[in-house]
């Protein structure tokens, strides 16, 4: 095999029942390279890089390793030694453990000659010297579970980096970073590079595929439909050949009748958030912006009873309200789809056809009986609406690519009639096409009289499909701009601030 590629794979196919996940698929990525691998929800990306680790097995086609063939009876951990590192699209890291467990998980040092137990100090020690590498001020011995989703990510990130690793791959890396945070990884990527590490790089994201990759693989439908050096395509190409067909518009907003006040919040404060006060309206979207910690989802949180509310008055329709949990604020007609949704919104071992019908149970049950009819019916419904990916309503709902999941999410919640929908990153992680769908569904929303609320980091997203923005930073509420207002240098401004533009 050819010595100029650290990784080559071959032909690779991947039968899973009822679908061809990857059809005859090679990949070549050289030392010192990232490689964006791109494609829509459910074009195969996760599955090739799972046959790459080992997760997943495939007797067709091959993979080497600096030229050295790696038969596919080679386990994880073998391929780990070997130099193949992934860090996977769902968290690996477990909560209850501590970072230093975590960084150094199958591989923590020792003591003792005859009985042998964990030789913490050495332990801490080696954390220690990795986080600081990285500039990471975490303490080794605290418990996974305090840190937040970013801050996990990058100790998954750290535990492949502390192996001698030759192959790294990330599976959507950035989509729980704040901005600082991606500005850390892009570091980091550049150190690998340079130390001659190939990158494999999936993203939904494609300024960050331009701003990291040197060159970009386009997957559709389990095959690899383009590769292109980053120099030679535009966005526009590579949404055509992701999506197979072009986007005319991002963006379809639809201006729908704005009614009167739903939802309303008053000085409220709940941990970071401070004396918010806002309000959406019937028909309406109202943004919330800002940067990742600038409170926007404590002050939802602490709305809807998921947290507890320090001081402040929500009311309901004008009537003041106080709803204990979530599950008590969407009897009420306050559904919130968290940004958390794998941990939260879904039940992996379920159906997919379970998932999205378990919101309206109530309804589709009449006396002891369940009405699968129209159970089946609403069910086929919203997965021809999302155009959710799966080769039938019935199979395990873990089955299906990242995307698809989220999609499930937000079925399944729509699926309630709320009076207000409140969508925390409601796109993240989601593929352009699945994305306008989205945008579309919230107008359909609107015409209909819901009111929504969506939080979104994004801000072309935000100004392309909101009424009214309202922007957060630092734990307070510092601007609210109409439609007409929007312009992407004013709102920024306020919500980076003044002093760093
Ligand atoms: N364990 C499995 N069992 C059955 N089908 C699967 C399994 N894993 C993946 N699939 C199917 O294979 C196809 C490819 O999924 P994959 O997860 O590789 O997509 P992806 O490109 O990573 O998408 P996303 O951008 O949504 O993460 C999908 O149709 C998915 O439903
Ligand atoms: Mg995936």
């Amino acid at each position: 095999m050819d010595n100029e590629y650290r990784l080559q794979m071959k032909g690779i196919t991947k039968q899973f029942p009822g679908v061809l996940a990857l059809d005859d698929v090679d990949l070549e990525v050289r030392p010192g390279e990232v490689l964006a691998v791109i494609g829509e929800n459910g074009a195969g990306k996760s599955t090739l890089m799972k046959i790459l680790s080992g997760a997943l097995v495939t007797e067709q086609g091959e993979v080497f390793l600096d030229g050295e063939l790696i038969g596919p009876d080679k386990t994880p951990r073998e391929r780990m030694e070997l130099g193949i590192a992934i860090i996977y699209q769902e968290l690996t890291n477990l909560d209850e453990m501590t970072v230093a467990e975590n960084l150094f998980m199958g591989d923590i040092p020792l003591k003792g000659r005859v009985i042998k137990t964990v030789d913490y100090k050495a332990l801490w020690a080696r954390s220690k010297e990795l986080l600081t590498r990285f500039n990471l001020p975490y303490d080794p011995f605290s418990l996974m579970k305090t840190l937040t989703v970013a801050e996990k990510q990058m100790v998954e990130i750290l535990r492949a980096v502390s192996r001698n690793v030759k192959v790294l791959v990330m599976d959507e890396p950035t989509s729980s970073l704040s901005e600082t945070e991606v500005a850390e990884l892009y570091e980091l990527i550049h150190e690998l590079k340079d130390r001659g590490v190939a990158i494999l790089y999936i993203s939904h994201k494609l300024d960050e595929v331009f701003a990291i990759a040197d060159r970009v693989q386009v997957m559709r439908d389990g095959k690899c439909v383009a590769v292109h050096n980053i120099g030679e395509v535009v966005t526009e190409q590579l949404v055509e050949l992701m999506v197979g067909r072009e986007i005319e518009d991002m963006y379809p907003k639809e201006e729908a009748e704005i009614g009167g006040v739903v939802l309303e919040a008053e000085h409220l404060a709940c941990q970071i958030a401070r004396d918010i006060s806002f309000n959406v309206r019937r028909g309406e979207i109202l943004g919330l912006f800002g940067l990742l910690g600038s409170g926007r989802t404590e002050a939802i949180e602490g709305m809807i009873g998921k947290l507890e509310l320090e001081e402040g008055t929500v009311r309901l329709e004008g009537q003041e309200v106080s709803f204990a949990n979530p599950i008590k604020a969407k009897d009420m007609g306050v559904a919130y789809v968290s940004a958390d949704r794998k941990k939260e919104g879904l039940v992996l071992m379920q159906t997919v056809a379970a998932n999205i019908s378990v919101t309206m149970i109530d309804e589709l049950v009449k006396g002891p009986v369940m009405d699968f009819k129209r159970e089946a019916g609403l069910v086929e419904e919203w997965i021809g609406n999302l155009n959710i990916k799966t080769p039938s309503p019935y199979v395990a709902t873990e089955s299906l690519s990242g995307g698809n999941q989220q999609k499930i999410v937000i079925a399944k919640w729509l699926l309630t009639s709320p009076k207000v929908l409140i969508l925390n990153e409601p796109t993240r992680g989601i593929d352009v096409g699945a994305k306008v769908e989205i945008y579309k569904i919230m107008e359909d929303l609107c015409k209909r009289g819901i009111a929504v609320v969506m939080i979104s980091s994004e801000l072309p997203e935000s100004i392309g499909i909101c009424d009214r923005i309202v922007v957060f930073k630092d734990g307070y509420v510092k601007g609210e701009f109409l439609r007409k207002d929007f312009t992407q240098k004013d709102i920024l401004h306020v919500a980076v601030g003044a002093d760093k533009q």
